[in-house]
C-alpha cells in the first residue's frame, strides 16, 4: 500500500502564487532560504532542516511519488521549516525563485544519462548552471554529489564561463540517502563532491509572464477539431480533442515545448457572445507563456471555418 503524505501543508502550491514566490510569506518568516534538487523521499532535507531551525528550506522534485515521501517525512518530523516543491528544476528556477535569493543549493546524485544521446536530459548543463548562478546570493554555494566520475567531469566542463568556481574532492559515504545507499550496498565506497561558489554574478531576470488572449473564433467548423503536430521553434501538439454537438463544447489537450518549460495542459471551447471562445480549462494549472498564446492562436486559427 502506498504510504500516505500525511498532510499537503508542507507543499508549496506554487501555480496557485505570484510569481517569483514570496518564500518569506511561504515559511511565515524571513530567514536564509536553502532548495535540494532532486530531494527524492526527503530523508537529507529532513535532517538538515532539523539540524538547522534557522534555515528555510526547499525540497524540489519533480515526481509525485518523491514530493509524497518527502512530504510524508516532513510531516511525521514535524520540520516545519522545509517545504515540497513539485515541480521542474528548470522552471522552478526560472520562474518560482528571483535572483540572489538563494543561500545554498544541494544536490544528491542526479541522474547520471551516462549514454551521449542522453547528454541533453543532464540537470548541470551550462544553461542550469548559469541560472543557478543567477539565484545564488553573493558568495553562496551548491554542493553537488554523484556516484559518477564521468557526471564529475562533465559537470566541470559545464561550469566553465557560468562565474561559479567549481572545486571537487572524492569522499566516502556519509551522507545516507536512498541513491547513496543504493551505490554502497553495490560495493562503491567513493562518490565525488562538487563545490560551486558564486563568484561572478549572471543577471538572468524572472520572465514576465502574458497576459493570455483568448481568442473568439466567430466561425466555428467542429469538423476541423482533429489532433495535429506543429514543429517549429516553439513545438505545439493537439494529442486529443473531444466535441459535444448537442452544447457546442468542446476540450483539446495540448502540449507545448519552449525553452526549459515543457506544459500539458487542457484547452476548452466553449459558446460565447459572437461565436465560441477558446481558453485554458480551469484547473489544469498552465503558466501563462508566449508558447501557450501560440496555441492558443493555432487552435483557433485551424478551427475557423
Ligand atoms: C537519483 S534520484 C536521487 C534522490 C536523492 N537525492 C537521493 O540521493 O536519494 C534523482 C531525483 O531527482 C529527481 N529529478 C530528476 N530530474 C529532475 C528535474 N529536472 N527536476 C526536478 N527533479 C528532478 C528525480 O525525481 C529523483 O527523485
Amino acid at each position: 500500500m502506498t504510504a500516505p503524505y500525511l498532510s499537503l501543508k508542507p507543499l508549496v502550491p506554487w501555480k496557485q502564487l505570484s510569481r517569483p514566490l514570496d518564500w518569506e510569506a511561504v515559511f511565515g518568516r524571513r530567514a536564509p532560504l536553502e532548495l535540494e534538487i532532486g530531494c527524492g523521499n526527503g530523508e537529507v532535507l529532513v535532517r538538515r532542516a532539523l539540524a538547522e531551525p534557522g534555515v528555510n528550506l526547499v525540497g524540489l522534485d519533480h515526481g509525485w511519488p518523491s514530493a509524497r515521501r518527502a512530504l510524508r517525512r516532513i510531516n511525521l518530523a514535524g520540520a516545519a521549516n522545509a517545504k515540497v516543491l513539485q515541480a521542474e528544476a528548470d522552471l522552478t528556477l526560472e520562474r518560482l525563485f528571483g535572483e540572489r535569493s538563494l543561500s545554498r543549493a544541494w544536490c544528491f546524485f542526479p541522474r547520471p544519462w551516462p549514454k551521449p544521446r542522453h547528454e541533453p536530459r543532464r540537470l548541470l548543463s551550462r544553461r542550469f548552471l548559469r541560472l543557478l548562478n543567477s539565484r545564488l546570493a553573493r558568495g553562496a554555494s551548491c554542493t553537488m554529489v554523484t556516484d559518477r566520475r564521468s557526471y564529475l567531469e562533465w559537470s566541470l566542463a559545464q561550469a566553465q564561463g557560468s562565474g561559479l568556481e567549481a572545486s571537487w574532492q572524492e569522499r566516502p559515504p556519509g551522507l545516507d540517502s536512498k541513491y547513496e545507499r543504493k551505490w554502497q550496498g553495490e560495493g562503491q565506497e567513493v562518490f565525488y563532491e562538487l563545490t560551486l561558489v558564486k563568484r561572478e554574478h549572471v543577471s538572468w531576470p524572472v520572465p514576465e509572464e502574458p497576459v493570455l488572449h483568448y481568442p473568439l473564433i466567430t466561425k466555428l467548423d467542429p469538423a476541423r477539431l482533429e489532433v495535429f503536430e506543429h514543429w517549429g521553434e516553439t513545438p505545439v501538439m493537439c494529442k486529443d480533442v473531444l466535441f459535444d454537438a448537442a452544447s457546442g463544447r468542446g476540450m483539446l489537450r495540448m502540449v507545448v515545448l519552449e525553452e526549459g518549460l515543457e506544459q500539458a495542459f487542457y484547452l476548452e471551447l466553449l459558446p460565447a457572445e459572437g461565436g465560441h471562445v477558446l481558453r485554458p480549462a480551469p484547473g489544469c494549472g498552465v503558466l501563462p507563456s508566449l508558447g501557450v498564446q501560440m496555441a492558443l492562436e493555432l487552435v483557433a486559427e485551424r478551427l475557423s471555418a
